[in-house]
């Protein structure tokens, strides 16, 4: 296994070498600040909280017995489109100015034959104009995800889970590419900052390896055939988004800004001494870190994902305007575990003993790594925007410090040179969290499930996030007053 030394940033290398200069030590940085104009506001998405996405893969596979814990269904959420103005209305009380959501393809176009006339549900498209309205009427920026994790059920049917579903289907690329060119055409007069696809390398894994997302198959070869489609339907959606957007709908002097949300991990050898570990963590790395960002900044087409480019692809290079990132912590890597061919062993992620705290979910609470990250996306030279950053936190005991210890950390990133140009927390409310269903709780503002109405009760986080919008500094002393991390202060399972 070979990997150009080219595609490691000064921290991996760092780290690789052994070396203590991290972006993690202890400095005496005592402030950060963030950047005028810094987009602060939080991320949902509509299989998440939106009721009535009966024509889904997620509903056919929630529907299946055993998928989700606790057996929730999409339905029994927030039910946003119902709570759109007090939802705004908590975005504006939180000093928010952006907020990404997602617009679903199933709502507007629930049949085959709907989408191949063209003939959107007029009720689809007003729900979402009237998400774009409430934002515009309090200034609020939205940035729209075109695809997160949810297909029509056209496109994707867990329960023929053998059949091409999703992004393995021929047709993917001209449908996919006619879905982002007639949001752009309907939207784009409102939307500036487009999401082609979230997180593609966890829909790969998760659907295809882990086999808990649907179509819930473990098969290395459908995984890498998903990968490779989604750079190809990435970039032409990129172009369709960029041919139908011409407005400048906020006035900073640019059209649309297309992007993905990438989820990036630190990948950690189990044994640091080890070489073999060590380069099982690097292989890690190059799949799941770099290979996407390889292919859509760089045009760098690398079908055996073997970390040397076969070729360099023009259609692809140059289709990112903008870094997407979301952090949730780091992953194990142990070379003794299980090897795939393409990515070699599965990293592991929950309840790892190394002495972290860890959230509801068993994931490490590893604010550090936050910087690591965010240096291998200052590599790719575009500017950087936080899609996600969140934690499970039911008894909200944790959440303000991860909070402010995760800015502060973006904080140095941008002083070592990271182009951060905002911060949108996961999440706006709890919601439905696929796989693990409705026990962990990701809202800045929590949802009374027990409640026909829904209500919604501000976490303490916002009053945090409201006063570093408002300041765009945070000093250590404030983190340092906050109490301390409990450690998974409850348990939700993995998945
Ligand atoms: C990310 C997903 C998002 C949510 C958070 C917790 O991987 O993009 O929908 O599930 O994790």
């Amino acid at each position: 296994m070979k990997y150009h030394a080219s595609l490691l940033s000064a921290a991996a290398l760092s780290l690789l070498a052994g070396c203590s200069d991290t972006p993690s030590s202890p400095g005496d940085v005592t402030q950060v600040t963030f950047p005028d104009g810094m987009l602060w506001g939080s991320a949902t998405a509509g299989m998440q909280i939106e009721k009535g996405l009966a024509a889904t893969d997620w509903a056919i596979f929630s529907n299946e017995s055993g998928n989700i814990q606790g057996g929730g269904k999409p339905d029994d959420g927030p039910d946003a489109l119902a709570h759109v103005d007090a939802d705004v209305g908590s975005m504006v009380d939180a000093g928010f100015n952006a907020y990404r959501f997602s617009i679903e393809m199933s709502r507007l176009y629930p049949t085959r034959e709907s989408f191949d006339a063209d003939i959107p549900i007029a009720a689809g498209v007003a729900a979402y104009d009237e998400v774009l309205a409430a934002l515009k009427k309090q200034g609020i920026r939205p940035m729209v995800t075109l695809h997160h994790f949810s297909w029509p059920d056209y496109l994707s049917d867990p329960s023929k889970r053998k059949d091409p579903q999703g992004w393995e289907r021929e047709d993917i690329v001209p449908v996919f590419t006619e879905w982002c060119r007639r949001a752009a055409k309907r939207w784009g007069d409102e939307v500036d900052l487009w999401v082609t696809v979230n997180e593609p390398n966890v829909e790969a894994n998760v659907g295809y390896l882990a086999g808990v997302f649907p179509p819930g198959v473990l098969d290395v070869e459908r995984a890498a055939a998903v990968m490779r489609a989604q750079v190809q339907a990435h970039a032409r959606c990129y172009d369709a988004v960029h041919a139908e957007d011409q407005k400048d709908a906020d006035g900073d002097g640019e059209t649309a800004s297309v992007g993905i949300a990438h989820h990036q991990r630190v990948y950690e050898p189990a044994d640091p001494a080890s070489e073999d570990d060590l380069a099982a963590a690097e292989r890690s790395r190059y799949v799941w870190n770099l290979w996407i960002m390889e292919s859509i900044v760089r045009g760098k087409v690398d079908d055996d994902f073997d970390g040397v480019p076969e070729k360099d692809d023009p259609m692809l290079a140059g289709r990112a305007d903008f870094y997407g990132l979301n952090y949730y912590g780091p992953s194990r890597v142990d070379s003794r575990g299980l090897k795939f061919k393409y990515i070699g062993v599965v990293p592991a992620q929950y309840d790892v003993q190394n002495g972290r705290p860890k959230t509801d979910l068993g994931w490490d609470i590893y604010p550090e790594g936050f910087g690591i990250v965010l240096d291998e996306a200052t590599a790719y030279g575009l500017p950087i925007y936080i899609t996600e950053n969140g934690l499970a936190d039911e008894k909200d005991v944790n959440r303000e410090r991860f909070v402010a210890e995760h800015l502060f950390e973006l904080g140095k990133a941008r002083a070592r040179g990271a182009d951060v140009r905002g911060y949108l927390h996961w999440s706006l409310i709890d919601n439905f969290e696929w796989a693990a269903g409705y026990c962990p709780r990701f809202g800045l503002l929590r949802v009374d499930y027990d409640d026909p109405k829904r209500t919604r009760t501000p976490t303490k986080a916002v009053s945090l996030l409201r006063d570093l919008a408002a300041s765009n500094t945070l000093d250590r002393a404030l983190i340092d007053a906050l109490p301390a991390y409990q450690d998974k202060p409850f348990t939700c399972a993995g998945f």
